[in-house]
């Protein structure tokens, strides 16, 4: 029986460091034997500030472990037909390696349109159908979205244990949800898990929840998951990252996650925390991509 305490911190800004580490020391032996630094683009298009906090703090993390990486910025009036150039210009570029275009894009461009108009090799995002069908089929060759590669990264770290669990994935959107729900019910170190996936429309979440060993939240709803709805033990990972208006803080918002911390601290065994947790793990699962897809060009 679990006794009630506090939780362990699942410390996403620690472990981010300690694989940054890892993908740095790989960059300098690349280097050191001849070959070019990986290289990232991230096209931003409008003035979305968070957008811009993002791509800002992935061009930051390519800096720190060696890349190359470039921010190309358009105006938000920027037509589909000139952002799909880009993106086949890039497409041909052999200097670069990854491309993601960050998102949301503007209404009158075709957020589908565009990510499937980048190469597969070069989609470090995993947006792409190719690289979601090899998901779907237990085949890692392509790439894993972001935010659930992460949060393997995480798992793994902690020597969380997820076969035979009971996983419940609150959201099923294309970057997160739905890649976490097949990701943990796959036959991999951290799979193996009995997955329910929980929307909107779901009628019974919180008895789902309840019986959940593993909760992941991922529906943009702050403090959504509250402690009375968590099964005492349980990991808690917090995909939410909403800014809501906080005047005490300098920049006059906080990020606020989908999971109550302070009530569901106390009844988990494992949670992540809202900053600091997932989000610094999907910049790192991106820096991972994209030194696998520069190591498939040497190889
Ligand atoms: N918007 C929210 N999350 C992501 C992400 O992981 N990648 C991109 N490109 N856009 C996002």
């Amino acid at each position: 029986m679990y006794l009630c305490g506090m939780a362990q911190i699942l410390d996403g800004k620690a472990v981010s460091s300690f694989f940054k580490q890892q993908i740095a020391t790989e960059v300098k032996e690349m280097v050191a034997s001849g070959h070019r630094a990986p290289h990232l683009v991230a096209i931003l298009v409008g003035s979305d500030g968070g957008s811009k906090t993002y791509v800002g703090a992935k061009e930051k993390a390519c800096v720190e472990v060696g890349f190359a990486g470039t921010i190309l910025h358009f105006d938000e009036s920027i037509s589909e037909e000139e952002l799909l150039k880009e993106v086949h210009r890039i497409n041909l570029d052999s200097s670069i390696d990854g491309l993601i275009v960050q998102l949301p894009l503007p209404k009158h461009i075709n957020e589908n349109k565009i990510t499937q108009a980048i190469l597969p090799e070069k989609d470090v995002d995993g947006f792409h159908d190719i690289n979601m069908g090899k998901l779907t089929k237990g085949d890692y060759s392509g790439y894993i979205s972001a935010t659930p590669l992460g949060i393997t990264m995480l798992l793994k770290y902690y020597h969380i244990e997820t076969s035979g669990k009971h996983a419940v994935v609150i959201g099923r959107s294309n970057i997160v949800g739905r890649p976490m729900s097949i990701l943990l019910s796959d036959s991999s170190e951290t799979g193996n898990a009995t997955v329910t996936l929980c929307h909107s429309r779901t009628q019974n979440l919180k008895e789902l929840v309840a019986q959940a060993d593993i909760v992941i939240a991922a529906i943009g709803k702050p403090g959504f998951v509250t402690g009375d709805m968590i099964k005492p033990g349980a990991i808690v990972i917090d995909v939410g990252t909403t800014r809501i208006d906080d005047s005490s803080k300098k920049a006059g918002w906080r990020l606020a996650g989908d999971v109550d911390f302070t009530s569901s601290e106390l009844k988990s065994s494992f949670i992540t925390p809202v900053p600091g947790g997932v989000g610094p793990m999907t910049i790192t699962g991106l820096l991972f991509n994209t030194l696998k897809s520069r190591k498939r060009q040497i190889a």
